[in-house]
């Protein structure tokens, strides 16, 4: 394991281990992404290819995955909180989920049955939109917890995507987790949480099952291309390590070289790695960084070990790097489409632009005329008025 310091960014550079345990494959893929094509709001989203980016910096293609459109909500989050959600009812009300779909949830003696369940949670915005969109989508109820800090608009817009009802506590992200998951026990509402706790895995692994609609939609949008760069930011790690282990089962023999890319102050992902005792580790204090989708203190279990095992990089990123991404997703090279990425949708872009542009990055990537990239542009603009700010304060 090698570290090294650029201006705004430090990378960690590790052999990864090509034969090491895939927990979430491509045929697991199926079985969410037939519920959600089940969903009245499903269409996919799209795949673009910034084929100006890629031939200015001589690299072969560079594609994006857009979800700003996701289900209305702006974000990916909706396709793992509505999966998990379908599938605890199922469980609840013993329906067969190998063949049940939304459908099944439409027929009146369902839809009373749902009413009596209510869901509880913790997110820094997208998570809590998906679970609060997904209750209304079942007739449930939902009580989402916000970290400190948090801006009103995104409150508000948990809300606005369904039925739940969205406080903003005086506490981090972790002790939210901790907070919402000691208010449900004491409640008796069901805790879907988009990570894992010590005895809490399967509703987290259902929620990663759902981002696998993601990765597999890509999969097809590209083609037969295979990746041999992908970049992944990491909150918890659940989508990045979710995706990343679709991909390392997808690519067969020529595994890709994954990046996984979080804020600077926030990098539990990126600490874990760094100590190299093989356990994960928590980044506690007071983390500011605009990318509050990224802004998570401990990373999540269920998906350490493909985290630790599979990738080739961690980043840890300042907040410049992603104003860079929103900016120039935003005014695009040549005939690239122009792009709306949010805070914690763009830090990738920003990265690999930099990287890109760096001799000394550009080689420890082993970037080069052959790389094939692959980037998830994760939200939209979550935050409306901060978007605006940033992409018409800086100039490419
Ligand atoms: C827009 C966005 N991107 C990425 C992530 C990271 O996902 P995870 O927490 O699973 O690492 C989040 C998490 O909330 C997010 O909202």
């Amino acid at each position: 394991m090698q570290e090294y310091r650029f201006e705004d960014l430090t990378v960690i550079e590790q052999v990864p281990d090509n034969n090491a345990p895939l927990p979430f494959t491509v045929s697991d893929a199926k079985k969410p992404l037939r519920f959600h094509k089940s969903l009245p709001a499903y269409t996919e989203t799209p795949l673009f290819l910034l084929q100006s980016a890629a031939d200015h910096y001589g690299v072969d293609s560079i594609f994006v995955k857009d979800e700003s459109s996701r289900f209305g909500l702006k974000a990916f989050k909706g396709l793992g909180g509505s999966y998990c959600m379908f599938r605890i009812l199922c469980e609840k009300l013993g329906i067969d989920a190998d063949c049940a779909d939304y459908s099944d949830f439409q027929k009146e003696a369902v839809r009373e049955a749902c009413k009596k369940f209510e869901f509880a949670t913790a997110t820094d915005g997208n998570h809590g939109k998906g679970v609060s969109w997904a209750a209304k989508l079942f007739g449930c109820k939902a009580h989402v917890y916000m970290p400190k800090g948090t801006v009103e608009a995104r409150r508000r817009a948990i809300e606005e995507a369904g039925s739940a009802k969205a406080v903003i506590t005086d506490l981090n992200y972790d002790a939210t987790v901790q907070y919402a998951a000691a208010l449900a026990k004491e409640k008796g509402w069901i805790l879907i949480q988009d990570t894992s706790m010590e005895g809490y895995e399967k509703y987290p692994e259902w929620i990663i099952e759902g981002y696998l609609t993601l990765a597999d939609e890509t999969a097809s949008q590209m083609g037969g291309r295979v990746p041999t760069h992908i970049f992944l930011q990491a909150g918890v790690g659940s989508m990045a390590g979710g995706i990343e282990s679709y991909f390392m089962d997808f690519c067969g023999e020529n595994k890709p070289l994954v990046s996984i890319v979080e804020p600077l102050d926030a990098a539990c992902v990126y600490r874990s790695a760094q100590i190299g005792d093989g356990f994960l580790h928590t980044v506690t204090g007071e983390a500011e960084t605009i990318m509050a989708g990224l802004n998570c203190g401990t990373p999540c279990g269920v998906v350490w070990p493909i985290l630790r095992d599979c990738s080739a990089f961690y980043f840890a990123c300042e907040d410049s790097i992603t104003k860079r991404g929103m900016c120039s997703y935003a005014k695009p090279f040549g005939s690239d489409p122009a792009l709306v990425s949010g805070e914690s949708g763009a830090v990738t872009y920003g990265l690999l632009l930099s990287a890109l542009e760096s001799p000394d990055l550009r080689k420890l990537l082993r970037l080069d005329e052959h790389s094939v990239i692959l980037l998830i542009s994760t939200e939209g603009d979550t935050d409306p008025e901060g978007y605006k700010r940033i992409t018409q304060e800086r100039k490419n």
